[in-house]
């Protein structure tokens, strides 16, 4: 399905009891940083110090992903897959490669973490001895990630020092010619993990501190990565500071992605008489809003945990019958890529859902506002956009039929209305995007349709 349009023809599920194990795929967050950052602190370790590499074990294996492989690979190091036993996790092996840099090209596609975390990592880029790369970096992606803002993230690296060739727009395709850099102070007016990575990273190789402050609280992996792979690293409350320095190689178990074990979450939650247990997903507190907004709308849901680098947990959701609530403020950085999701949930409950303060969405794969919307329409649920957001009028799903959705080529928004197809059977339109973060998606969908 890869690279081309195909569509889904989902069937309403069976009513009656059903006991579902989704294992789902590993988290992207985390992957993009297992890769870029043990990629970074393999090419940047001393000339004459040699390191046996690290193993990453859980990655997701997807299109996102790997663009982000493919461009660490650009940037001098081996990724190998290792064979792994049947029932056993992937695992992946990165080693340092004896190559020089040259002119880089690489292709986001379709993500935006590559591209944000990227323009970080490559504005200040050094060489082994830690003078700036005497190289050019052109940047471009597909044309939804042509349209999403990338100033965010030249603005406060240019006032680092950093240079950069870019359109008016101030979106992909752009180009970088790393530089030596200075700290800033920056405080952003974005809740966003993308933007606060890009700078911590930018600062690992500028000269003197830099701190950065969010408006709320955004997922932390790279805080995590930062402190287990040794940086001179700081984080207190909103404000996080960095001092110039060298990451540590590091082992990576990647957890399960609860933004795609939320597909599963809702899909249980409206159809009646499921038990669904997730094993191993990430319960990253800065990622578990949708599992809090879930239990608030009557949901029963379990997590047991387990310790680590990023938390682990089994989480188990048990429900009859939903009801409308409000997302808003601080919760929404937590359950940002959820959202689409979410909605449907809220179609399917009884009463008001009032999603608040969430204009991200409008820059996210497709401006999820509308495409969300939209489809919740076609369905004939009552749904209406706001600004920063929708309100959903919940009837218990009386009235949603089945429909013709396009996914606008956002992975999200496919699966969000295959899963709302469960209840009422759906046409999911240009699903190949899917394969960005969860490329077997619709083989665990036919899980809860047996
Ligand atoms: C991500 C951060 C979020 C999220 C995206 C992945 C990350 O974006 O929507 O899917 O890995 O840092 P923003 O940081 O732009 O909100």
């Amino acid at each position: 399905m890869i690279g081309q349009r195909s569509d889904w023809a989902i069937q309403a599920a069976p009513a009656g009891h059903r006991a579902v194990i989704v294992q789902v795929p590993g988290d992207k967050s985390v992957s993009h940083r297992a890769l870029l950052f043990n990629a970074l602190a393999l090419r940047s370790a001393p000339p004459r110090q040699t390191h046996a590499g690290v193993r990453v074990t859980g990655l997701l294996e997807s299109e996102d992903v790997g663009r982000t492989r493919l461009a660490c690979e650009q940037l001098g190091v081996r990724m190998l897959r290792e064979s792994s036993g049947v029932g056993e996790p992937v695992a992946w092996r990165i080693e340092r490669a004896e190559s020089r840099l040259g002119p880089l090209s690489i292709d986001c596609g379709n993500s935006g973490t590559t591209a944000r975390l990227l323009i970080g990592a490559l504005a200040g880029l050094q060489d082994p001895d830690g003078a700036p790369m005497a190289i050019v970096a052109a940047l471009h992606g597909d044309a939804s990630l042509g349209r999403r803002p990338m100033r965010r993230v030249i603005e406060p690296l240019r006032k680092m020092g950093a240079r950069f060739e870019v359109g008016d727009a101030g979106t992909l395709p752009l180009t970088l010619f790393p530089v030596g850099l200075r700290g800033i102070e920056h405080r952003s007016t974005i809740a966003s993990a993308q933007v606060k990575s890009a700078i911590l990273l930018a600062g690992l190789t500028a000269q003197g501190p830099t701190r950065y402050t969010e408006p709320s609280v955004s997922r932390d992996h790279t805080e995590r990565f930062f402190t287990a792979m040794g940086a001179d690293f700081e984080s207190e409350g909103l404000t996080s500071t960095v001092w110039p320095g060298r990451l540590n190689p590091v082992d990576v178990e990647v957890p399960g992605d609860v933004s795609s074990a939320a597909f599963w979450m809702v899909a249980a939650c409206i159809l009646e008489g499921t038990e669904l247990t997730l094993p191993a997903v990430g319960i990253n507190p800065t990622r578990t809003g949708a599992i809090d907004v879930l239990r608030r709308m009557g949901a029963d849901i379990s997590v047991e945990e387990r310790g680590g680098v990023e938390p682990i947990g089994d989480v188990r959701v048990r429900c009859s019958g939903l009801r409308g609530t409000t997302l808003s403020g601080a919760l929404i950085p937590r359950l940002i890529d959820e959202i689409p999701v979410l909605a449907v949930a809220a179609a399917f409950a009884e009463g008001e859902t009032v999603i608040r303060d969430a204009e991200e969405l409008r820059v996210k794969e497709s401006d999820r506002i509308a495409t969300v919307v939209d489809a919740l329409r076609a369905m004939g649920a009552e749904a209406e956009a706001t600004a920063d957001g929708m309100r959903i009028f919940g009837r218990g799903g009386a009235g949603m039929r089945a429909a013709q959705v396009a996914s606008h080529g956002d992975h999200r928004i496919a699966m969000a209305f295959a899963v709302a197809g469960l209840r009422t059977g759906m046409s999911v339109q240009d699903v190949a995007c899917v394969a960005t973060s969860y490329p077997l998606f619709y083989r665990d969908l036919s899980l809860f349709s047996g």
